[in-house]
Parts: C-alpha cells; structure tokens; sequence
C-alpha cells in the first residue's frame, strides 16, 4: 500500500479506508496515529477504547529491570522502544497537547530476604553479562535513593536507564491526536473480519453495539473511578464526530484491517484458523494508592520471598502497586486474596503505603502468547495484519510496534523479524 502524503489533517475516506485497526488501547491508538501520519486513511473499531489492558498498565518502560532469562529477544525489542519512547512522547504531547508523565530517573529492584538477596545478586550477573547499564546497591544505598524503603531491605539492583509514563494519560493523548488528524474511532464492537477472495475487504461490525460479546465482553473490575470520575478528555467527548463509515451499513470496508484486540485478537470470526493468534489472557490485578506527597522518586520493584511487587509513582502523587500474574481466561474479577498479596508485599518494601488512600483498583488482561513475543506485522491472509501478544510490555512495545506495522502496511516489512505472525502459522 503506497502512503498519500504525509498530513496532519489526512481526511478519511466516508467509504473506503487504507486500514481498519481493531483494538483501542495503546497498541492500537499507536498504530493508528503512526499510520495516519505517514498518509493513510484509517478507523479505529472498539466498543470502550482505552478501557482494557492499557487501562489497568503501570507504564513501565523497563526492559533492564524486567529482564528474564532465556528472553534476550524481548530484551533486544524492549531496548529498541524504549530509545524510541523519548520522542514518541515529545511528538505525542506536542500534537495533542496533554502531558504524558514520562519520568526516566530509572528503577530500583530490591530484596527483602537472604533468598530474595541471592536471586537478585544472580540477576546482576546475568544483566552484566548482557552487558547492560546496572548498579548493585546495598540496603543503605538503597535507602539513601528512596527513603521510605524499609530497613529489612538488603540491597538492590539500579537500572538508571529504565522508564516509565502513565498509560491512561498516553491513551487520552492518543486519542485527542487521532481526533485532530480527522481519524474515526467508533465506539463498535468488531464482529468479523470480512474476505472476499483471499483478500480482506474489511471488518463487519456486530449487530448492536453493546449487545453481544464477539470481541471484548463488558468491561469490568474497575472498582472505583475517582481518577476516571474527573473531567477528563478520555470520555466520548473527546472522540470527534470525524468524517467514517456508515456504521449503520453495518460494514467498515478497508484495504487492511490490523488486529490489535489484546488478549481477544484471538476470538475474532472470519480469521482462519491458521492465521488466527495464538493469544491467551493472563489477567493483573493492580491498585492506585493516593498520596499528598511522592512516597517515592523512581520506580521500586522487589521480591518478597519469592513474590514479585512493583510501586510505580506518578507526578501527581499517586503511587501505582502491581500486579499478579493469573491464568483464569477472561476473568477480570477483583479478588481479596490478590489485593492481599500485593499490599502485603509492598507493605514489606515500604511500610507508608498502608497509610495511603485507595484511589482504584482494577483488573486487566495481558495478551499472552507462547513465546512470550508479541505478534506484529503482516498475516498468511492478505491485508490482515496483527499487532497483539505484548503480555507484560504494551506500553513499553507501542512505539516500536507502530513502527513495524507501518512498515508492514508500507510493504516494507521484514519477514524474518522475531515477532512476525509466521512463526505461528508456520507451524499451524
Ligand atoms: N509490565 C508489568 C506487568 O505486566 O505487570
């Protein structure tokens, strides 16, 4: 597909688009806004955009701090992202005008236990070999960085090049640039991908809005919403009535549909089955506490005997507490035993933070996949393209996702890249 000219103010085809983009969190919103600014005319379909996984994401840019073995791979797109985050959230802020929270002052990895020390110390060695940029800190190092920590701690790791950014303030962006650019997003639930050939020719919409489950059942688990509650452009009201499709036809023709529906990229009708995502939810439960003052300047993760917590400030005072790691299908309940266990070990880390207010405590889904890589670029179905199965490292990927899938609407994607949806239906 050959980009119009680039502009910001790309007018959508009323009948036809270049690219339909199933999903409206923050993988999606990022595809659509990097396709539309190099020329394409693009939709977005989702019934509650911004509402999923985004929704419920700490915002960790942290490919140091949430190194694992035998995953260099996820390493090696984490770095690249996050280098590319900088000035995807300068161009973001500039074209929509809302700050996005991006602090780089880096994470602080702790332990709490002599089991915790050890596991730590053998990270430190495994990150020094990848040659990555960290420092081993003792409990009073650690201490002097963040004062609130608690005195049990015994030391930690320092990845001063580790990041994060409020995903619920990156959405919003998103979709005020989105707005500005003329680009629809219809608040619809996707119902089928339609072929006509072998070809896609768009993306049929369910019948009524609302009323069946096809791609995202209701969203649920949102418990408060004082944060939400506030006049804030992420409600309907920032989605302008932008020229697009006739949704009452029931149909979005487009030359390209990009499945970017999370943890449901895998349930949607008329994908093949070999094409189809390999993609499973793996639910997190997480908590806001809210504070007058910053409890913390950076962000602090640790294990607890073995149990993993992460505290993510924001600018505004709020302190973000996460998250578990479930595999209970689509089950977005907000369980006691999960709020438990994350204010239990938090509190192990950090004494204050029982003495914060609960501001919200929400339940996501992470798109898992087999491999622990995302799926990114062009599918065996011409013109289907997938932009799913970032599991824990959405917001981290979205820059770099975006990039790759317009590369891929572009024609210029690169077959061999790790995340390429070939791998899958190779084997299928
Ligand atoms: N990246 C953090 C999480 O998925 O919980």
């Amino acid at each position: 597909m050959r980009p119009a000219e680039s502009s910001s103010t790309t007018p959508a085809s009323p009948s036809r688009f270049d690219v339909v983009v199933v999903g409206g969190g923050v993988i999606g919103l990022s595809v659509a806004w990097r396709a539309a600014a190099r020329g394409l005319s693009v939709a977005v379909v989702d019934p509650a955009p911004g509402s999923g996984a985004s929704h419920a994401a700490a915002g960790m840019l942290a490919p140091v701090s949430e190194v694992t073995y035998t995953e260099e791979p996820l390493l090696g797109l984490g770095l690249t992202s996050l280098a590319r985050w900088p000035a995807f959230a300068a161009e973001l802020a500039r074209e929509s005008g809302q700050e996005l929270d991006l602090r780089r002052e880096g994470t602080l990895d702790v332990a709490f236990g002599a089991d915790d020390l050890a596991a730590l110390g053998e990270l430190g060695a495994f990150m020094e070999k990848l040659g990555l940029p960290v420092e081993r800190l003792t409990g009073r190092e650690c201490r002097r960085l963040e004062p609130m920590l608690a005195p049990s701690v015994r030391g930690g790791l320092l990845a001063p090049d580790d990041a994060w950014v409020d995903p619920r303030r990156v959405t919003r962006a998103l979709r005020r640039a989105l707005a500005g650019r003329g680009v629809p997003v219809l608040r619809e639930r996707a119902a089928e991908i339609l072929v006509a050939g072998d070809t896609v020719t768009g993306v049929r919409l369910a019948s009524s809005p609302g009323t069946t489950a096809d791609v995202r059942p209701a969203f649920s688990g949102a418990l408060d919403t004082a944060a939400d509650a506030r006049p804030s452009p992420d409600t309907a009201a920032d989605v302008r009535p932008a020229p697009g499709p006739d949704t009452a036809a029931r149909v979005v023709n487009a030359g390209c549909v990009v499945l970017a529906a999370g943890a449901w990229a895998g349930g949607l009708a008329g994908v093949p089955e070999g094409v189809l995502p390999p993609v499973r939810p793996v639910k997190g439960q997480i908590m806001r506490l809210r504070s007058a003052v910053p409890v913390l300047s950076r962000c602090v993760r640790g294990t607890v005997h073995g149990s993993p917590v992460y505290l993510v400030p924001r600018g505004d005072g709020e302190l973000v507490v996460g998250a578990t790691q479930e595999e209970l299908g689509f089950d977005t309940r907000i369980t006691a035993g999960g709020l438990w266990e994350l204010l239990r070990d938090a509190r192990e880390l950090v004494p204050g933070v029982t003495e914060l207010e609960v501001a919200d405590v929400v339940a996501g889904l992470r798109p898992g996949t087999p491999d622990n890589l995302p799926l990114i670029g062009p599918t065996g179905l011409p013109g289907l393209h997938l932009a799913t199965g970032h599991h824990r490292s959405g917001v981290l990927l979205a820059p770099l996702t975006a990039d790759l899938v317009v590369d891929g609407l572009t024609g210029a994607a690169d077959p061999g890249h790790p995340c390429s949806p070939s791998r899958f239906e190779d084997r299928a």
